[in-house]
């Protein structure tokens, strides 16, 4: 068993081949490290993004920050600078922003967009949505409904970009938010802020809340892509992917969306059934 075990793993890394069979919660491909998964979804947004432009359409992406996507931002900005791709046309809506928050924090998701994207590609920057770390609190409702609305305006997104908490959450949507959850002014787990504490110089100094888009919008975003790299993803990725849908994890939520994968790296993968136990999923060539 162990044997097979090894030979059935490896096969699987060699090539990213589909053992799937249709028989995963959430369909996952997984490749030998980080930068090859980045490159197929890189791909696959510029692929949109062209089909998009040849139909005189706009393409709205929903973006993600943290250190997952940067060598996916990183090939965009490589195919724009190398192969053409042009990113007129392009409207993104980012998921979150911590709050209270200058654009120009070091920490801020607005400065991370443009060192790690915008401001090496020829994007419109009027095109460009990421939540007001700014606002007076009062003003935070409307915003977020306002945030919604020009999203539906284009009948919601193309794709969204994820990547996973350690607790599971997608954007700041933490355990126990609802599947139906508005885009709001969330409070962040002991978690997260525990994850993040070492850009803000210790757990005192990390923000305690911040402004989310809700699981709803992720739900309806037409294509959902969700990446995760490193050990720090191995367990939270086998409970989204196949353990019970859950507002305790709510990337399990991706369970029930009809269009949606996970780009893993192998170590991400290592929990997966598909990797420990693939003969229990369905015939194996
Ligand atoms: C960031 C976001 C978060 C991160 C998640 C993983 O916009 O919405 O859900 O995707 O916290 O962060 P990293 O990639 O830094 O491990």
């Amino acid at each position: 068993i162990i044997q097979f075990t090894n030979f059935m793993a490896n096969s699987v890394f060699n090539d990213a081949y589909d053992l799937s069979f249709n028989y995963e919660k959430i369909p996952t491909e997984f490749y030998k490290n980080a930068l090859e998964a980045s490159k197929v979804v890189a791909k696959e947004i510029a692929d949109l993004i062209r089909r998009k432009q040849a139909a005189g359409k706009p393409a709205v992406l929903g973006l993600a920050t943290g250190n997952t996507p940067k060598l996916m931002y990183a090939e965009l900005i490589r195919l724009h600078k190398e192969e053409g791709l042009s990113f007129k046309g392009v409207h993104t809506f980012n998921l979150d922003e911590y709050y209270p928050m200058q654009p120009d924090d070091i920490n801020s998701y607005v400065r991370f967009m443009k060192t790690n994207l915008f401001d090496h590609i020829d994007i419109d920057m009027n095109n460009v949505n990421i939540p007001d770390g700014t606002i007076a609190k009062e003003d935070i409702a409307a915003f977020c409904q306002e945030y919604e609305a020009k999203i539906d305006a284009f009948g919601g997104l193309d794709i969204q970009v994820l990547g996973i908490g350690s607790n599971g959450h997608v954007g700041f949507n933490e355990s126990g938010s609802h599947i139906n959850s508005k885009t709001r002014l969330v409070a962040l787990d002991y978690s997260t802020r525990y994850d993040a504490r070492n850009d803000f110089g210790g757990l005192s100094k990390t923000p305690t809340v911040a402004i989310s888009l809700g699981v709803h919008h992720i739900m309806n975003a037409k294509r959902v892509v969700l990446l995760a790299f490193g050990p720090g993803k191995t367990n939270i990725i086998h409970k989204a992917c196949e353990g019970p849908v859950t507002e305790h994890v709510p990337a399990s939520f991706l369970q029930t969306h009809p269009n949606v994968t996970f780009y893993l790296d192998e170590v991400a993968a290592a929990k997966l059934m598909k990797v420990q136990t693939p003969w229990l999923m369905g015939p194996v060539e």
